[in-house]
């Protein structure tokens, strides 16, 4: 070609990036990779090994180590022991570590960078300029909270021993999601890299031994899933955090249900990427590429679903496919390409068979006239319209570059569109109209939502999901919660703590249920009284075995109702703090009326003395007027994450949420877990104490005469298990706490799976309702609500 045709083409040519620095690595490892055990390599128990090849080229660039069983035990072992120690350094001697290892990720970024790249098949261009900075800007981050554990988390402590479960697409900024938080709150742990992409993970291994880190407290073993589900099973794992597919989240939510173990789960996604009429086109453009064609769209919170005004919709399609004849796609080594190699077969023929269904399914498909070169597992950005929302391609994470558009008229269609998906990861707004933006942005159902942005991240900002992508959350204060519990847990007593009853003997009921009148409560749904489905009641009794009254028994159809019920009131969750705590003055103010009758109704229930009674009547009343101060003062935050952004992380309602009371306390129990719920803005259905639930039911008359709306607290006598299982099994619930025996819980977090409901319980310890530390607090609103970060243009 001459020199004029390139001027007159404007075609350039290959820019490599060497790969030299990743090619001396392996070979100190005679590209052969054991396991990082106890500070050390050992060679796999297995004697098993696989490739990990360069997706670009299809060469193989070493050999890793399937670790099986007997490694991890060793792994596990490894991390326990160095526990106590590792705890024992302090704050500070931490803090020192993760900066070390900061610093060194900078020293070796290019190698790490280039590593990352011939593994996985991303851009050099993005390993340069985005993974390996964010992955030393997160333990930067994190070296600051090790150095403030002592003083700003004094109330935490560590869990333990962690175990980490991590993905193929973001190898090494996983790793350091991970990592560095469980190592700031001073926890140990085992890290499984995903089987593709294991060599950063390795390199990161080696950067420990030289920075000198205590043997033991990072062990890093690889293999296939079968390794991390051994991993997941080992009785000395504390926690499992896991990055990764929603089905393998929900076997992993399974399989520790009932072990006591902490869970953190980030999943899969369907994001919405929308487009309102007055949005900047030529930015939207540039913005789909890095939404969709980032990463290959190996990304869990690519904007993958593209929805536009339908005015616009032609106009922006038009431009968008300009745009994605001139993306180049090649060797993830070159620097001028956008779009490298997709990580493994494997992931290239689900690509391919989605796309395929896509077409069958009658969506209109389209892709540049180039084509992919042949020496790697390449594919082609490429965007379907004429999708219909219920279609495989729109509903399915296809994890690859596919751009699935559709069209909407009116914004509340686009709400409708955007939250038409059993995911929340992420979302992304355009529009040059801040109240529009910013209308949308509450009602989207997604942990994250980018204003006239896409992709952005930062360390200092929490990044997690809503529904079915998963909980927990990574990065900020907010990650933190996850590896770190209050101290006051240990408090916790293993038996029920519950009032000392008088004499047995004697009557506890002071002649009060002599009335004469059967009376048989009924349950309170969407703020009427109601009879029971079934029409059966159970009999209540003293704690002395008289005959106190009798209740409704709930069925699977009260419970629907309820649900139904709860999700009809959109009133309680759109009040303000302020409206929402005028609501809780009033029912304690209405409770106060009635303290003498309450508090018999507790000595006829449990036989405590009256004194007793009283004082539980009173706490009560405190404990509404604890988040009735809160409801206004829990606020969110405001990150200052990266340059012309500010994050607000605001905390909302989870929605409807099923709350199992403890049966201990009738009604403190009762007020301290659903009076927090209702601070947040939930609506709920509460099942009361089994034993004694004649304090809820009193209850209704309190919630009839304080203005709480009808909807917001649905109650449903009965068999308490049996009622839990239904809520815990029912789709629209969005969370459950359920205060009880550890095999009850055990079920719960087992059937809470199918929609990844969030739950929350004691794991078979019981708290002391009647202790303000153990009772109530901040815990209880954090269980009930769940932080979305709306990334906002500022100072820009
Ligand atoms: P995966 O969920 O199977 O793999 C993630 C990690 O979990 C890997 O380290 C794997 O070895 C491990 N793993 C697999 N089965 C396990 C088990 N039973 N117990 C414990 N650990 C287990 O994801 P995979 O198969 O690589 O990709 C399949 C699909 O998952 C993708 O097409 C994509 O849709 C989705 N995915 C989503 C990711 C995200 O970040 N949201 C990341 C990776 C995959
Ligand atoms: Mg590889």
């Amino acid at each position: 070609m001459k020199i004029k045709d390139i001027f007159e083409t404007m075609e350039y040519g290959p820019a490599p990036e060497s790969a030299d620095v990743a090619i001396d690595y392996l070979k100190s490892h005679k590209n052969k990779f054991q396991l990082f055990i106890n500070g050390e390599w050992k060679a796999p128990s297995s004697k098993e090994n696989f490739d990990s090849i360069n997706p670009s080229t299809r060469e193989k660039l070493a050999e890793i180590s399937e670790a099986n069983e007997k490694d991890v035990n060793l792994a596990v072992k490894a991390a326990k022991d160095a526990l106590p120690e590792w705890v024992n350094i302090g704050a500070h001697q931490r803090a020192r570590y993760l900066y070390a290892i900061a610093r060194q990720i900078q020293k070796h970024s290019r190698l790490f960078a280039v590593l990352e790249s011939m593994d996985n098949g991303k851009p050099i261009r993005e390993t340069r300029d985005i993974d390996i900075p964010l992955v030393a800007r997160h333990f930067y981050h994190h070296a600051g909270w090790a150095q403030l554990r002592d003083t700003e988390l004094k109330e935490y402590k560590e869990i333990g021993v962690i175990g980490q479960i991590i993905p193929w697409n973001f190898p090494l900024l996983m790793l350091a999601w991970k990592i560095a938080p469980a190592l700031a709150m001073g926890n140990t742990l085992v890290l499984k890299p995903a089987e593709f992409t294991s060599l950063t993970a390795l390199l990161f291994a080696d950067i420990c031994k030289q920075i000198g880190l205590p043997n033991g407290v990072v062990n890093i073993i690889t293999g296939h899933g079968k390794t991390g589900a051994t991993l997941v099973d080992h009785k000395d794992v504390n926690k499992i955090a896991f990055t990764g597919s929603t089905e393998v989240g929900k076997i992993i939510r399974r399989a520790t249900a009932g072990t006591g173990k902490k869970l953190s789960l980030e999943l899969g996604g369907k994001s919405p990427f929308i487009v309102f009429e007055d949005a900047d086109l030529d930015s939207v453009v540039e913005g789909v590429v890095d939404a969709i064609w980032f990463n290959q769209g190996q990304v869990c919170c690519a904007g993958s679903r593209l929805l536009v005004e339908e005015s616009i919709a032609e106009k922006l399609y038009k431009k968008i496919r300009k745009r994605m004849e001139s993306l180049r796609v090649g060797n993830s080594l070159d620097k001028s390409i956008d779009i490298g190699a997709i990580v493994a077969p494997v992931q290239l023929k689900t690509i391919e068979e989605l796309v395929q269904q896509g077409v069958d399914e009658g969506s209109k498909l389209w892709q540049p006239s180039w084509a992919c070169p042949q020496d790697g597992y390449f594919y082609p950005p490429t965007m379907f319209t004429d999708v219909s929302p219920s279609s495989t391609i729109a509903q399915v994470e296809i994890f690859g570059p596919v751009l699935v558009a559709m069209s909407f008229r009116t914004h509340k269609e686009a709400v409708k569109l955007a939250n038409n998906t059993r995911y929340g990861l992420a979302s992304s707004i355009w529009t040059e109209n801040i109240n529009l933006a910013l209308d949308i942005a509450p009602q989207i159902k997604a942990g994250v939502a980018w204003i006239n942005c896409t992709n952005v991240f930062d360390a200092a900002a929490g990044f997690g999901g809503y529904r079915e992508s998963g909980f927990g959350r990574e990065g900020g204060k907010e990650g933190l919660y996850e590896y770190m519990k209050p101290r006051i847990h240990e408090k916790f007593s293993d038996k029920p703590v519950v009032k000392k009853p008088k004499d047995l003997k004697a009557p506890s009921t002071n002649g009060q249920h002599v009335t004469g009148i059967d009376r048989t409560t009924k349950m309170y749904i969407g703020g009427k009284q109601v009879r029971p489905d079934g029409g059966y009641s159970t009999v209540i009794k003293s704690a002395n075995g008289e005959y106190i009254g009798e209740v409704s028994t709930g069925n699977r159809k009260d419970i629907r109702n309820a649900v139904e019920a709860a999700h009809a009131n959109s009133t309680w969750g759109s009040m303000t703090g302020h409206a929402r705590a005028q609501v809780l003055y009033y029912i304690a103010e209405n409770l106060a009326i009635r303290k003498e009758e309450f508090a018999n109704r507790i000595v006829q229930m449990t036989n405590c003395s009256k004194t007793e009674a009283l004082k539980e009547v009173d706490e009560s009343i405190e404990r509404i007027y604890t988040y009735a101060a809160l409801a206004d003062k829990y606020d969110g935050l405001v990150h200052h994450t990266v340059k012309q952004n500010v994050t607000l992380a605001m905390p909302e309602s989870l929605g409807v949420m099923a709350i199992v009371c403890p049966n201990e306390s009738p009604l403190l129990g009762f007020i301290s877990t659903v009076i927090p719920a209702m601070t947040m803005g939930n609506n709920v259905i509460a099942i009361p104490s089994e034993s004694a639930p004649l304090s809820a039911t009193d209850f209704y008359q309190i919630l009839e005469t304080s203005d709480v709306p009808a909807g917001t607290v649905n109650i449903v006598t009965g068999k308490k298990d049996e009622l839990a299982q239904v809520l815990a099994k029912h789709d629209d619930v969005d969370a459950i706490w359920y205060f009880g025996d550890k095999a009850g819980l055990k079920d719960i977090e087992y059937l809470s799976a199918d929609n990844m409901k969030r739950t929350w319980g004691n794991n078979g310890k019981y708290r002391d309702w009647m202790d303000k530390e153990q009772g109530e607090g901040e815990e209880f609103l954090r269980h009930a609500s769940q932080i979305k970060n709306i990334w906002i243009p500022y100072g820009a």
